[in-house]
This record gives C-alpha cells, sequence and structure tokens, in this order.
C-alpha cells in the first residue's frame, strides 16, 4: 500500500472541503480492497445538521459504487488557512461507519500531518469493543 500516495490525495481532498461556517477543512482518500482510491472532504450546511465529514464522504462514494472491501483510509485535517496540519482523527460517527463496512482487526486509519509525518491506527484501536453487523447476526 502506497500511504504517501494515500495523504497526498487526502491533501488535495482537503483543498475542495465546504466550511463556510467551521472553517475546519478535512481530506480524505480511501483505499478500496481492489485498489481503487476514493477521496472525499467535508462538505457543511447552513443549517449545521446536514453537515458531512470528509471519511463519510469517501465511504458513501465508494459504496454507492457497490464497492463494500475497504484497505485503509487516510484524513487529513485543519484550519483553512493553515498548511501545517496537526492529527486529525475521525469522529465517533464516521468510526461507526467504518466499523459497519471494515474489518476492525485489519481496516488501517492513517493520521497524518504530512506525507512523511503520519501516524496508524487499526480501526478496532479507535473504536475498542465496536458494534457492528456481526452482533447481530444469529
Ligand atoms: N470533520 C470531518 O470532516 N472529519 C473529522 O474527522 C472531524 C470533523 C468536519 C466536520 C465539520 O465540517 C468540521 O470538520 C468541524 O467539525
Amino acid at each position: 500500500m502506497d500511504r504517501e500516495l494515500l495523504i497526498q490525495l487526502a491533501m488535495k481532498a482537503r483543498k475542495i472541503a465546504y466550511t463556510p461556517y467551521s472553517g475546519f477543512q478535512v481530506g480524505a482518500a480511501l483505499l478500496t480492497d481492489d485498489g481503487q482510491i476514493f477521496t472525499g472532504c467535508n462538505i457543511e450546511s447552513a443549517s449545521y445538521t446536514p453537515s458531512n465529514c470528509a471519511e463519510r464522504t469517501a465511504f458513501f462514494k465508494a459504496v454507492s459504487e457497490g464497492i463494500r472491501e475497504f484497505q485503509a483510509i487516510a484524513i487529513v485535517g485543519g484550519p483553512a488557512d493553515r498548511e501545517e496540519l496537526e492529527i486529525c482523527a475521525p469522529c465517533g460517527v464516521c468510526r461507526q461507519v467504518m466499523m459497519e463496512f471494515c474489518d476492525p482487526e485489519t481496516f488501517q486509519i492513517i493520521l497524518a500531518k504530512n506525507p512523511k509525518d503520519y501516524q496508524v491506527y487499526t480501526l478496532k484501536e479507535l473504536l475498542p469493543l465496536g458494534f457492528g453487523p456481526k452482533d447481530l447476526e444469529r
């Protein structure tokens, strides 16, 4: 897996985030099991609640194209006017969406400041004891 490329694509997606209310821009790049990459940015709304995070934009783009198997996601975020970023961890709602489609033991979440400076976590590390589709099997 080319983590640097994934981070670069997340950084590019961050640049087109629609964030007139928070000014906080997030970009994500989601790698599928078959090697495709879906990017996403956060999209806000004047009525606030309908806003969508970058991570979920990427997942929903992929799932709406019929893809449901994923290896990794790179995430970058920070204030719009800032080029030097701090780590941006996914919100709880996005972690839950990851839990729906990803194996918590193997899915990698790459939190990056830039293509050379990043941390990698499994979904299980960021969502311990997560509730997912397996819990509804009987
Ligand atoms: N946001 C994301 O897109 N992803 C995250 O992981 C954290 C938060 C967005 C939501 C909102 O548009 C802005 O960042 C500030 O919360």
